[in-house]
């Protein structure tokens, strides 16, 4: 057949240009982009030119030059093919999805119960514009405040990259496997999951969205939380892969948002607590940390990082979701939270009653004598006619 030669003018079939584009592996996932939904397109004009539409998993892919040589290479040696163009876009949510269940080497996906209309945990991502501003510290603490008031707590670390919480809660235990669920490990009345209880010593993760939402789709669905009544997820910084994936996996999660009290870091924080409005979640409130340094020697508090963030915040959710945002509480500069959270001790046991153990009890006690989750909740009544 003509184009099972090498002569040159022949013009390359569709099926060769595939078969050539499945020898291309994913770098990362290792396995042929034929098979992961990546390949978009493939174009053949008379001549030999060949342009490969090739989809991405996210936007700013670090391997999209490496993915785009190693297609130009494939095509290139199919017979016929004088030019070859690789044409780039970015899977949707749909695609991406697909894609994590393509993954889980088509196994059923077991549910998050944490989803289910009738699940009456509440979950809270604790989340923020930027980083360093407390979320990691704010979210053990409160969870151990929680635990500590007799609720049952589990505490997700959803900082793939940037895990802290074991440490933070002072858990070096690792998950144990009892048929298909694993079990969390406990520190403080805590149940806590990592990924750092899975990779040895403190070896980094380097994983893109699929896997990320593999990950936490795991830690919600086939860990064994048993009934929570609070479930807290500490999100990485910004407005991620792992947010997305959360609003996908719980779309009940409300969302917690930490702030420090400055201009700049108020005005990243609203911003990533307004995506909110497009993933349909509601804002729980605003905790604002790093609120003024009590100065240990005399009455003053010293405003290290200016002042008013979190109610700007607040009012600025407010705005902008149409629904009430507020302060939940304002949480002081501390050296005892810092050296509880490196000693893995929360600061809301070892010193209740320090300034920062006081105002974080606070928000404990408004978010756990808020009611479990009979929001969407059908109570099996029907209301009777009035005559
Ligand atoms: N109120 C506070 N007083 C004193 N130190 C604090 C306070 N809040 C947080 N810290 C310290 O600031 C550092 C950053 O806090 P933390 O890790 O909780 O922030 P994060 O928002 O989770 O950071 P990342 O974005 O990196 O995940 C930690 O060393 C923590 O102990
Ligand atoms: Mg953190």
């Amino acid at each position: 057949m003509a184009t099972d030669t090498t002569a040159a003018g022949t013009t390359p079939t569709e099926d060769a240009v595939r078969a050539a584009l499945a020898t291309v592996n994913d770098p990362e996932i290792h396995r042929p982009i034929t098979d992961l939904g990546m390949v978009k397109s493939v174009g053949i004009t008379a001549d030999g030119a060949v342009t490969v539409g090739v989809y991405l998993t996210v936007s700013g892919c670090p391997m999209r030059e490496t993915i785009t040589s190693n297609v130009q290479e494939a095509v290139r040696g199919v017979t016929g093919v004088t030019a070859v163009q690789v044409e780039l876009d970015v899977m949707s949510d749909e695609q991406r999805k697909e894609l994590a269940a393509s993954l889980r080497g088509g196994q059923a996906e077991r549910e998050v119960p944490f989803a289910q209309p009738g699940s009456l945990t509440r979950v809270y991502c604790v989340a923020s514009g930027k980083g360093g501003v407390g979320k990691s510290s704010v979210t053990v603490n409160l969870a151990a405040a929680l635990a500590a008031d007799g609720l049952k707590v589990g505490v997700v670390d959803a900082d793939i990259y940037g895990h802290s919480v074991p440490r933070m809660l002072g858990t070096d235990g690792r998950p144990t496997q009892v048929e298909n669920m694993i079990m969390p490990p406990s520190a403080h009345g805590v149940k806590v999951i990592s990924i750092g209880m899975f990779t040895p010593g403190n070896a980094p993760v380097v994983w893109r969205g699929p896997m990320l939402h593999r990950a936490l789709q795991q830690f919600l669905a086939d860990v064994y939380w048993g009934d929570l009544d609070v479930l807290l997820l500490d999100l990485p910084p910004g407005t991620g892969d792992i947010a997305i994936s959360v609003a996908q996996l719980v779309p009940n999660a409300e969302i917690l948002v930490v702030t420090t009290p400055q201009q700049a870091a108020a005005e990243v924080a609203e911003r990533a607590g307004s995506i909110a409005v497009q993933t349909h979640q509601k804002i729980v409130g605003v905790v604002e940390n790093m609120a003024g340094l009590p100065c240990p020697h005399c009455d003053e508090t010293v405003d290290v990082f200016g002042s008013g963030g979190g109610a700007r915040v607040a009012e600025g959710l407010t705005r902008t979701t149409g629904a009430e945002v507020p302060l939940l509480g304002q949480i002081p500069i501390d050296v005892r939270l810092r050296e509880g959270g490196d000693e893995g001790k929360p600061v809301v046991l070892s010193d209740p009653d320090s300034p920062a153990g006081t105002a974080i009890r606070s928000v404990a006690s408004a978010l756990g004598a808020r009611q479990r989750g009979l929001s969407g909740l059908s109570l099996g009544i029907t209301p009777r006619n009035k005559f």
